[in-house]
């Protein structure tokens, strides 16, 4: 037994961060949760990680925060313990979970203890995280298991046979938020850099054999047929050669798909299937059962491409009435990571007749995406590829398709998801340009089902608003930012603007928005008040009526206000960014309506 557990950190040496292939559809696996309270220590100085002369700690040092805190005696030293004076709740950020951390920007400790029944032998035992923000260094019983880096996808790793005991097993975490240059996000981010374990943490109970991940999507080339063709594949933890039963029981239909391998594809035609859009968002429960494992799941059929300038949902043209959402919940302004969460924002995004949410500017937890295909309604899914990113490192290339895989291959089967996109307002460079296409690349290698984009860069002049990005050249759709009469000039200079778009592809404007203060009042000359806001809109929703064709939606930033330490105005801003279309207060401001009203328009003209 310590062989193997010795072998296996040895491993975990070797490969810097032996993570797990994660395993998805975890939601519907049998699953034991750790959530709840957990003991923490700070640690600004990682005291518990590194010696005094900044040297890592070994696995066995008796001051690591990860070992025992426990004196073996009376004279034993030991200067760190973890105590129920000091609890966390998991999942959540720390910042607002106790005054000295609302700007808290370096270390925690986190440790959950935890009894652990044996599970019959054949199992296999994984830690899953649904993110931790942005640094996470995992250690059971006193073992390193693995770290992770990136603060909004999912991770896991396999627990070493006969690590867990039955009585006292103690779970560590090491979480840095701290930013860098050269990580994804980089230094300069509008968003709070929240820290901590902020979605769900499990214990995931496997077989030895057991179907890891899977596609099951409707063929593109059947959408307008009778018949509908779906096609998919299956891929197990390692090889098995057996026949695979794939169920779809409100249609009565069964499919047996022999696998001969460690996966297999598959492909077959059913009768007749109600498609999911967000009129009708159908989800059918999919089992897939093998010999020694059972998946469900709740999977919506549709498609989504361009043909030419416009964007097909179903066959059919599609215009996003849209809005942007940080992952906040603004009363406090706090991380959002619960169902509750989940149907408290897309509720808003209902009252306001949107039919699609850029989820900004990173992975959102999987509650929200689940949520949004039963609520019907189209998603954008973004990796933190945003803004000043050191574009010119190949190890933050590899940590940006990292993540571009974490989100994709946690998703994939999720309908309401119509776009990945690759990131947001990045500098134009030749080194930017090659970075990001290689991105848009990886994400069609890795969905080819979905639609590529990101958020490209405009330049004005004399009125005029040119949409010539080289990337581009490389995305599906072309998606940009503009904030006419926010940034440069007043709202009415809309009357008078020019686009020139250089694709002949859909246009998207994926944000554009103005501050106001929830509450503030004055005419709409002056900035910061309501008046003014709802006077941007305005004027935007009638340039949006005259868009070039090809003119195929629009998300405006942002749903409502949230926090941002960039955002310093001491009467108007005081650390957030107030474009919301909702206060603080879930409040709706005056602009809210302006929006409403167009997208009721929207939606007589394009159902
Ligand atoms: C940018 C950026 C957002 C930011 C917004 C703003 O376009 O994409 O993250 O919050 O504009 O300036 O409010």
């Amino acid at each position: 037994m310590k062989k193997i557990i010795v072998l296996f950190s040895l491993l975990l040496h070797v490969c810097g961060y032996a993570q797990t292939p994660l395993i998805t559809n975890v939601p519907n696996r049998t699953t034991i949760s750790l959530n709840g309270k957990w003991q923490y220590i700070v640690d600004p100085y990682e005291t518990g990680f590194y010696n005094y002369r900044w040297k890592e700690r070994n696995e066995n040092d008796r001051e690591a925060y990860w070992n025992s805190e426990v004196p073996e005696n009376k004279t034993d030293r030991k200067e760190h313990g973890y105590t129920n004076k000091n609890v966390l709740n998991v999942p959540g950020d720390w910042n607002l979970q106790d005054p000295k951390f609302l700007y808290y920007e370096g270390t925690v400790w986190y440790k959950k203890s935890f009894d652990f029944k044996n599970v019959a032998a054949d199992k296999k035992v994984f830690l899953h995280f649904g993110a931790v923000n942005y640094k996470a260094d995992v250690y059971l019983n006193g073992k390193k298991l693995g770290a992770h880096k990136g603060g909004f996808t999912p991770f896991n790793f396999e627990v070493p046979p006969n690590l867990l005991k039955e009585k006292g097993n103690f779970l560590i975490v090491k979480v840095d938020n701290k930013r860098y240059a050269d990580e994804i996000p980089t230094l300069n981010t509008d968003w709070w850099n929240y820290g901590g374990i902020t979605r769900d943490v499990q214990l995931v109970l496997l077989p030895s054999a057991f179907m890891r991940d899977y596609s099951v999507q409707l063929s593109k080339s059947s959408v307008l047929a009778k018949e509908k063709k779906i096609e998919g594949w299956v891929k197990f933890s390692n090889g098995v050669n057996e026949n695979l039963l794939l169920e779809i029981p409100e249609l009565k239909f069964k499919k047996e798909i022999m696998v001969n391998g460690d996966s297999a594809a598959f492909s077959f035609t059913v009768p007749a299937l109600a498609l999911w859009s967000p009129k009708l968002p159908k989800l059918y429960q999919v089992i897939l059962t093998s010999k020694n494992d059972k998946i469900k799941d709740k999977i919506g059929f549709r498609t989504i491409e361009v043909q030419g300038d416009k964007i097909l949902l179903n066959g059919s043209p599609v215009f996003f009435r849209g809005i942007c959402i940080h992952e906040e919940i603004p009363n406090p302004g706090r991380r959002a990571s619960s169902n509750a969460d989940a149907l408290q924002l897309l509720k808003q995004v209902k009252e306001l007749n949107a039919n699609m949410v850029r989820l900004a500017h990173y992975p959102h937890n999987e509650n929200m995406i689940r949520m949004a295909d039963s609520l019907g309604i189209l998603v954008w899914s973004e990796i933190p590829v945003y803004w000043t990113i050191d574009f010119d490192n190949a190890e933050v290339l590899r940590k940006a398709k990292q993540q571009l895989n974490e989100m994709i291959t946690r998703d994939r089967n999720r309908a309401s998801i119509i776009v990945w996109s690759v990131g947001n307002e990045t500098p134009l460079t030749d080194a930017r340009t090659k970075f990001m296409s290689e991105l848009v690349q990886t994400a069609k290698q890795m969905d080819g089902s979905r639609l590529v984009s990101a958020a490209l860069e405009t330049h004005t002049e004399n009125g005029v608003i040119t949409v010539d990005d080289p990337l581009g050249q490389y995305t599906d759709i072309v998606s940009v930012n503009e904030y006419l009469g926010w940034y440069g000039g007043l709202p009415n200079d809309c009357r008078n603007a020019q686009w020139k778009i250089k694709y002949d592809k859909p246009l998207f404007i994926s944000e554009t928005g103005a501050e106001a203060l929830g509450g503030f009042h004055g005419d709409s000359l002056t900035r910061w008040s309501e008046e003014y806001q709802q006077w941007f809109y305005r004027e935007q929703v009638e340039m949006m009526k005259r868009m070039p064709s090809g003119f195929s939606g629009l998300s405006p930033w942002i749903l409502n206000d949230f926090r941002s330490p960039r955002r310093n105005n001491p009467l108007y801003q005081q650390g957030w960014n107030n474009k919301g279309l909702f206060d603080h207060n879930g409040k709706k401001k005056k602009a809210f309506y302006v929006l409403k009203a167009y997208y009721d328009e929207m939606e007589k003209k394009m159902p």
